[in-house]
């Protein structure tokens, strides 16, 4: 097996950086369209033998060090009784948002093998047809950015009927994120038991709060998840637009913090002191420009990240629709070449 992803993760010196890309499966790639046809994700996600070729057609595609179980951040909730659709280029659209203590108290507890067994059996058919050649990411939303397309219904940028839940009804707040955090220590734990080799708690709406409404209202469910996991698999966690936030993502305990372009990654690496290794930060936009641009990007976060244990290279976020798979390609082989370390 390749073993640069797990190595990075786990603090020792790599053959070689390691690179993946968050969305790497996705609409940029002609394999996928081809599969996709126009079914939504959600089904693609259910079929395992049609998610499992699209993980593996990425890796092979990329040449990745790690794929990625193919799934959404919102299917365990459907276990909960959350009933949603994902609509093209918008996002999760939720049809019954949980607004009041009732709606909480009514949510159900996720029965991963009754609920979402299709994942599982999905992990165990990309296994076999990555057959032991580059390690595979499991993952799951985090509760903050789970509990805001719940209440919100639909994505949203400043989160207002989120924050207000949690300023005027804390109470309902904190019973919602330990029902959350249940529901995802539990489904990670299944991830793991079948098999995935590490996994990502996706927090892409956190940055929006300030540091003390993280402390207050959201760092204890995050570290409860983080330390579900210690000593099984390494854990990423991932973050977007939130500089203020770092330090306190790494007091949770991730073995990487995945971080975006908008923060330097020397600063990150300040921050992490060597507590966490640091996934990123490329642009999604230079991998999508190509050229100079992003080949001067690419020498600029690997030299920032020289001598680091711990660095997995990667885009600070998803990867868009346009980019060019060539783009993609050439970060790989950059990386790859750059950091090889000869015996
Ligand atoms: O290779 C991979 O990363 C694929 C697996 C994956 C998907 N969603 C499949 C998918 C992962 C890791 C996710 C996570 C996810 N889903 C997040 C966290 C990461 C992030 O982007 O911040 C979030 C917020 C979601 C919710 C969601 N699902 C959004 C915002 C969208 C985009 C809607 C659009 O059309 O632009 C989706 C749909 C989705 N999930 C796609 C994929 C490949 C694209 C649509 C499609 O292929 O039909």
């Amino acid at each position: 097996m390749n073993s640069t992803f797990l190595d990075a993760c786990n603090k020792k010196e790599p053959a070689h950086t390691p690179v993946w890309f968050m969305r790497q499966a996705g609409r940029y790639l002609p394999s996928y369209r081809a599969v996709k046809g126009n079914r939504p994700v959600t089904e693609l996600a259910k079929d395992p033998a049609l998610a499992s070729q699209i993980v593996v057609d990425a890796v092979r595609a990329l040449d990745v060090d790690a794929g990625i179980i193919f799934a959404d951040i919102m299917l365990p909730l459907e276990g909960m009784g959350v009933q949603f659709r994902i609509e093209e280029n918008v996002g999760p659209i939720v049809t019954n948002p949980v607004r009041t203590l009732d709606d909480v108290n009514a949510l159900e507890a996720l029965s991963p093998e009754e609920d979402v067994g299709y994942i599982f059996d999905g992990i165990e058919a990309t296994l076999q047809k990555l057959d032991d050649s580059v390690p595979l990411i499991g993952f799951s939303g985090a509760p903050f950015t789970l509990a805001g397309y719940m209440i919100e219904g639909r994505p949203s940028r400043d989160l207002e009927k989120t924050k207000q839940m949690m300023y005027r009804e804390p109470e309902t707040w904190h019973r919602l994120m330990s029902a959350l955090t249940k529901m995802i220590t539990t489904y990670l734990a299944s991830q793991v038991s079948h098999g995935v080799d590490a996994v990502q708690l996706f927090d892409s709406w956190v940055g929006c709060l300030s540091p003390s409404d993280y402390d207050r209202y959201v760092s204890e469910y995050t570290a409860e998840i983080m330390r579900s996991l210690e000593a099984k698999v390494p854990r990423i966690h991932f973050c977007a637009n939130s500089a203020s936030l770092l330090g306190k993502f790494v007091d949770a305990g991730p073995d990487v913090l995945s971080v975006d372009w908008r923060v330097q990654i020397a600063d990150a690496w300040a921050t992490a002191g060597g507590r966490a290794g640091i996934q990123g930060n490329l642009d999604p936009v230079l991998a999508l420009a190509g050229g100079e641009a992003m080949r001067r990007e690419v020498g600029n976060i690997l030299e920032q990240s020289k001598g680091r244990r711990g660095h997995v290279f990667s885009l600070g976020h998803g990867v868009l629709r346009e980019t060019e798979p060539e783009n993609l390609r050439e970060i790989v082989k950059t990386v790859h070449e750059t950091t090889t370390r000869r015996a």
